[in-house]
């Protein structure tokens, strides 16, 4: 009698809540919701292409619930300028996970930061710090440094003609060893590619925060099923803990290198942080989370939209030999290139550019909150509401984009599109205040190596496997791999002595 009460009372609660919302806020329409699941059952596991699928029923703005979280997607580039600049800093704050709050102390660091004067403050410390022109400049060999060392290694993979490779591999050791040298001033990585104890630790505790964060999806958005996912405070505690240990561990051999210096500071993000402690006044806590954001931030992306680009060029040979045509011009085949050739190397730039257009690494960028009630599109989205921005369907929408399938870098040589947040057809980065700080950066990287892959190899599908046959979708999650990782076979293009590892001591 008592649990038929309580069901009673519970099913009455969300009736009248539902009453309440609807007559309260006009909410912009979408897919019938559940009781207590709303439409959490019906999402696809790729969400970017149910939610593209959806919005061709419902529009493009739409309404989604995670259980009990009203979630607004849009799918068109006026929406997504509505959202990212005429309202931007009322829909700047973060939805916090339960584990991501965990793991940003309550949002201490930059990503998942409220809008709010931390925000402002630390902000301002990447752009006018970290990100800048100079520091990206004076970090130059690292990348320059990890490009020829992945070249070296599929030289020494490919010996055997006509062998395939996983393409993503080497990928991957790039933006690793590149992130971690950037952030820590550590490569934890060996020439002989034996990792240390500390890299080890490293990749230990990345691997135990995905599984903590893992453990608790399931009842994050029905807030009353959590007693059944109890946050495991201990295991959170300790793995906190743990990082801490590893990061101030790695922040004392760069205190101890400075007085060794006399006070010099090296440009890694690590000294950059300590030596700008008392100006910003930042705490322990923000600058362990700020090197840890740019791990997480940083890593997958870069190694993700060079794999698609990889894929896309193996897919269309044409596009591959114009773009080697160009660096054989500019470049030659006595020497290897460097960041200082993109100027001249227009062409790469669009392969990198239309690869970003077609496969953009985080589909939905990070979701907004919205912080105050704000009409977007006509409609209301009330406070507390989540945003996701459909940036992978924007960049295929037939009323902005000709062709919109087809992988065309020309497209960009007859129109120069910006994609670092000013044209809202193409948002790979984001756009207004929480536009990625790191676009550049990862630009930069990206073009390097596809610039280097390209130069040194010609890259052809395994024996047997067709272009068109490539595997071209996506797996689910916040970022999108290549559902099936890219094999492709390498076969070098130039001379011998050029595909040495150049080694920088930065
Ligand atoms: C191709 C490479 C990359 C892509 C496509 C990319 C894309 C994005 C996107 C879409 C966002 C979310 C923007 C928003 O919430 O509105 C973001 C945020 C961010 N990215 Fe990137 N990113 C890349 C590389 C990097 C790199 C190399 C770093 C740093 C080393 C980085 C650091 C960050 C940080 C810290 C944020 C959070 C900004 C904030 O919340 O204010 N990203 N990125």
């Amino acid at each position: 009698m008592a649990v038929a009460l309580v069901a009673a009372s519970i099913v009455l609660f969300l009736l009248a809540l539902k009453l309440y919302r609807r007559l309260r806020y006009r909410l912009p329409p979408g897919p019938r919701p559940w009781p207590v699941v709303g439409n959490l059952y019906d999402i696809a596991p790729v969400r970017f292409r149910c939610f593209a699928e959806w919005a061709r029923t419902y529009g493009p703005i739409m309404s989604v619930w995670f259980g009990s979280t009203l979630n607004v997607v849009v799918s068109n580039s006026e929406l997504a300028k509505e959202v990212l600049k005429d309202k931007d800093q009322q829909l700047a704050d973060r939805h916090r996970s339960r584990s991501a709050a965990k793991f940003s102390r309550d949002g201490k660091d930059l990503i998942w930061a409220d809008y709010g004067p931390h925000y402002v403050k630390v902000r301002k410390v990447c752009t006018l710090e970290l990100f800048s022109p100079k520091r990206l400049e004076a970090l130059r060999p690292i990348r320059e440094d990890e490009v020829t060392a992945m070249v070296e290694s599929i030289f020494r993979d490919c010996a055997e003609p006509g062998k395939s490779v996983v393409v993503k591999s080497y990928l991957a050791a790039v933006a690793f060893n590149n992130i971690t040298r950037l952030a820590f001033g550590k490569r934890f990585v060996n020439s002989e590619g034996v990792m240390d104890e500390q890299g080890l630790e490293f990749k230990a505790i990345v691997a135990n925060g995905l599984k903590l964060g893992a453990s608790l999806a399931m009842a994050e958005h029905i807030p009353w099923l959590r007693w059944m996912f109890p946050l495991e405070e201990e295991a959170f505690a300790k793995h906190g803990a743990r990082r801490d240990r590893l990061t101030k561990s790695i922040m004392d051999e760069h205190t101890a290198a400075r007085s060794r210096a006399g006070g010099a500071a090296q440009q890694h993000f690590v000294d950059a942080l300590l030596t700008l402690r008392e100006q910003y006044d930042l705490s322990d806590d923000t600058i362990i989370g700020l090197l840890w954001d740019m791990i997480t931030a940083g890593m997958d992306t870069t190694a993700i939209s060079v794999e698609w680009a990889m894929a896309e060029l193996v897919r269309h040979p044409r596009v591959q030999a114009k773009a080697q045509e160009e660096l054989d011009r500019v470049v030659g085949s006595d020497r290897v290139m460097t960041e200082s050739d993109f100027p001249a190397l227009p062409y790469l730039q669009c392969v990198a550019k239309e690869a970003l257009r077609l496969h953009p690494p985080t589909p939905l960028m990070l979701p907004h909150k919205a912080a105050a009630d704000v009409k977007v599109g006509g409609y209301d989205v009330p406070r507390g509401s989540n945003l996701h921005v459909n940036v992978w369907a924007v960049a295929r929408d037939p009323v902005v984009w000709k062709d919109p399938l087809e992988f065309r870098p020309e497209r960009f040589l007859e129109e120069d599109v910006d994609m670092k947040g000013h044209d809202f057809r193409l948002l790979p980065f984001g756009a207004g205040r929480r536009v990625c700080p790191g676009a550049q950066l990862g630009i930069n990287l990206v073009q390097s190596m596809l610039g280097h892959l390209l130069h040194h190899f010609n890259w052809t599908p395994p024996e047997g496997v067709k272009p068109e046959d490539i595997d071209m979708s996506e797996n689910p999650g916040l970022v999108t791999f290549m559902r099936t990782p890219l094999q492709a076979v390498p076969t070098p293009r130039l001379p011998a002595h050029l595909y040495k590892r150049v080694a920088a001591d930065v």
